[in-house]
């Protein structure tokens, strides 16, 4: 079939808000717009959804919408927060920060405003006015700041610095909406999302979206009437909220596109309706998959071969060298093929474990499990897994072939429904086990034209890296060719493009091209033997890493120490403060560098961000903190740390928040275990016996 009408259109409207609405070609017979669909869901930018009736398709309408509007809203607030005062870092004059710390979001819209305006045109600009002063009103009253009213819903967007202000404000608006006299035909119906979590940079100059879509989500789910929120907000607010308002859970509930089920409560009121249908959530699927903040590029056949694999074979692993895109190709193919896998897709890093040993537990702490009287880890696990449809992602097992073997075998072995696609630079070697080799993403040949050199993978990824940093950037006809012997010169290799595009903002990819070319003549000469693509993707870290600050090195061979990531707390008392040549209050500015540079990951986690390496890095400067002869050291204020975090957690259980500090401990599991590990190792009686056990005993009571 003839498609290319349609192909046509979509190009005409890249860049643009899209809704693409396709009868599911049949098979064989709409070969073409079967392959332009894949191709698109490939890209891994579009909310692909499939629906059966016309109330789903309203859903998801409406769902999409809410989320449009919440992303130019997020534009919105940086010129509001731009405004800020600017405080210059060390070296660097004069750059406006843009907000960090922890805010509450509120947005809200009016049931079926759509259809008010087209039935009541003149009622509703009336009911609309009063709508907007009386949302507004409150929201000062109540400490908040408004970015905008009156989006496509005709709802606001707000922030407030008090999460205790933020629910209040949410629950007086509903109240005074319920007292208000409308117009003759007019009910207007508000719902209301609540969210906390940080206002982030991302790169050099934006703001993170994922708190805000979240909100977003949240609110998509409510009712007219209703107000929900997270429990990352309800954290906060437990047991401070006056004015007679109360919180009820309802739930933990699957939101689209978020990877982890969200816990919800809804806000009560003695004068606030309280029966609501069951809120829109997406049901049925399951997992642990972290929510990717950036985005997904190219992959087809790859993403393919791998849904396939995972049909025919119980174990598919993808080889290849450090930095290639393994575990975001598995991540990605995962998202994909979750509708197969009704007991969910669930991640487990093999990254942080140190020992064969200890990948059992590591496997058993992704769903919650631990061995009991009688019965080993290994038991229990079989146990819960038996008869579990269930996609089994273990990520990073090179270190520790051995040990994810032997667990691969048992499962394979025992659990008859669950399917394992690992990641790795070499297979596992067990019996049935499918190899897919991940290759270096493509990159334009020598004589490529400027549409080929755009199209290619390896160009694409850095292109939009580096327009992440520099928003302005883009591949055009003059630097066309110097971008792509940028990636030509990288081996295509993903990582290694992400580290030279986050340069842009400094070095024109002319300048890049013949920076990377001199570097590499140096560092890569006289190693000999090794996997090419290994030497250029040492190199590409070596490079950038010789480009950094000598606080921002030392910061980041540092942050080697964690198992996990870690928050900023921790980073700021275990790689500065007391006895370290780095100021505690530089850590944070610091760190944002580095997430600017791709060297570190900054991830939202509830109410707080976590700040991760990946693996390839982190080995790199665990290395050069060896060269310096420092590990001990660090480790042992990593140690420390987490000793003292334990205690710190026990006294204040009982405290407001402390919800926020149990999400941090969970979270910082593989840090504990690490720094007992290591106390133990080297005798360290009184970290080790940090009270771990007692603290265990009383988390069961609350
Ligand atoms: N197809 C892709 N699209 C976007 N980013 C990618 C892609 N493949 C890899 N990356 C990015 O490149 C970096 C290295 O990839 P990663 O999957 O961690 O490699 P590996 O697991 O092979 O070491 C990560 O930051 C990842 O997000
Ligand atoms: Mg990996």
């Amino acid at each position: 079939m003839e498609i290319s009408g349609l192909e046509d259109e979509y190009r005409l409207a890249a860049g643009m808000p899209m809704l693409l609405y396709v009868k599911r070609p049949a098979p064989n017979q709409e070969p073409g717009l079967a392959k332009m669909l894949d191709d698109i869901r490939a890209t891994g930018k579009t909310s692909y959804r499939e629906f059966t009736t016309a109330k789903e398709l309203e859903w998801l309408l409406a769902d999409d919408l809410a989320v449009l509007l919440s992303e130019s809203f997020a534009d919105a607030t940086i010129s509001t927060w731009a405004l800020r005062p600017s405080s210059a870092a060390p070296g660097e004059s004069g750059r406006t920060k843009l907000p960090s710390g922890t805010v509450t979001f509120l947005l809200t819209d009016i049931e079926g405003s759509t259809q008010l305006w087209e039935s009541e045109p003149e009622a509703m600009e009336v009911a609309l006015r009063r709508h907007d002063r009386l949302l507004a009103g409150v929201i000062e009253e109540y400490g908040g700041r408004v970015i905008t009213s009156r989006g496509e819903g005709d709802g606001f967007f707000a922030f407030f610095p008090s999460a205790v202000a933020a629910v209040e404000a949410a629950g007086v608006c509903q109240l005074r909406l319920g007292r208000e006299e409308w117009p003759t035909g007019i009910a207007l119906r508000v719902r209301t999302g609540l969210h906390t979590g940080e206002a982030r940079l991302r790169g050099r100059d934006y703001i993170d979206h994922s708190p805000i879509n979240r909100c977003a989500r949240v609110r998509a789910a409510a009712y007219g009437g209703q107000v929900l929120l997270t429990n990352a907000t309800r954290d906060l607010v437990a047991g401070r909220l006056g004015g007679g308002f109360g919180l009820k859970q309802l739930g933990e509930f699957r939101l689209r596109d978020l990877a982890e089920p969200q816990l919800i409560f809804q806000l009560t009121h003695a004068d606030l309706p309280a029966d609501f249908p069951p809120i829109r959530t997406l049901a049925g699927r399951g997992g642990n998959l972290p929510l990717q903040v950036t985005s997904f590029i190219g992959r087809a056949r790859e993403l393919e071969q791998i849904a396939a694999a995972l049909g025919e074979a119980r174990v598919v692993t993808l080889t290849g060298p450090g930095g290639v895109g393994k575990t975001r190709l598995a991540l990605q193919a995962a998202g994909q093929v979750s509708p197969r896998f009704g007991g969910g897709t669930w991640l487990c890093d093999l990254a942080p474990v140190r020992d064969v040993a200890g990948v059992e537990d590591a496997v058993a702490a992704v769903f919650s499990l631990a061995a009991r009287a009688g019965h080993t880890t290994r038991d229990v696990m079989v146990e819960f897994l038996r008869g579990k449809q269930l996609l089994l992602l273990l990520d990073n097992c090179e270190h520790l072939l051995d040990g994810a073997a032997a667990l691969a075998r048992t499962l394979q072995r025992s659990c008859e429904r669950l399917v394992i696609l690992a990641t790795s630079r070499e297979g596992l070697g067990i019996e049935g086990e499918r190899l897919v080799p991940v290759p270096t993403l493509g990159v334009p040949g020598a004589d490529a034209d400027l549409a080929a050199i755009t199209e290619a993978e390896a160009v694409r990824l850095f292109a939009e890296r580096a327009d992440a940093v520099k928003p302005d950037f883009a591949v055009t006809d003059q630097n066309a060719a110097q971008v792509a012997a940028v990636v030509r010169r990288l081996d295509g290799i993903a990582l290694a493009i992400e580290l030279a595009a986050a340069r842009v903002p400094a070095m024109t990819p002319a300048e890049l091209a013949r920076r990377l070319e001199r570097s590499f003549g140096v560092l890569a000469a006289g190693r000999r033997g090794a996997d090419p693509r290994h030497q250029t993707l040492r190199a590409t870290i070596d490079w950038s890493f010789q480009l950094l600050t000598e606080p921002e090195r030392r910061l980041l061979c540092r942050l080697a120490v964690f198992a996990g990531g870690c928050t900023l707390e921790a980073a700021e008392t275990v790689c500065g403060g007391d006895g370290t040549d780095l100021d505690t209050d530089i850590v944070f500015e610091l760190l944002a560098r580095l997430v600017a540079r791709s060297l570190v990951v900054a991830e939202e986690h509830g109410p707080e961000s976590r700040y991760r390496l990946l693996e390839t890095i982190r080995q790199f400067s665990e290395e050069r903190l060896g060269e310096a002869g420092e590990i001990e050291r660090w480790r042992a204020r990593h140690a420390d740390y987490y000793a003292s975090l334990l205690p710190r957690i026990r006294d204040q259980s009982h405290d407001p928040g402390a919800e926020v500090l149990w999400a941090r401990l969970s979270a910082d599991q593989d840090n504990l275990l690490a720094a007992w590990s290591w106390a133990i190792d080297i005798g360290k009686v009184d970290t080790a016996f940090f009270d771990a056990g007692r603290l265990r005993a009383q988390r069961g009571q609350d």
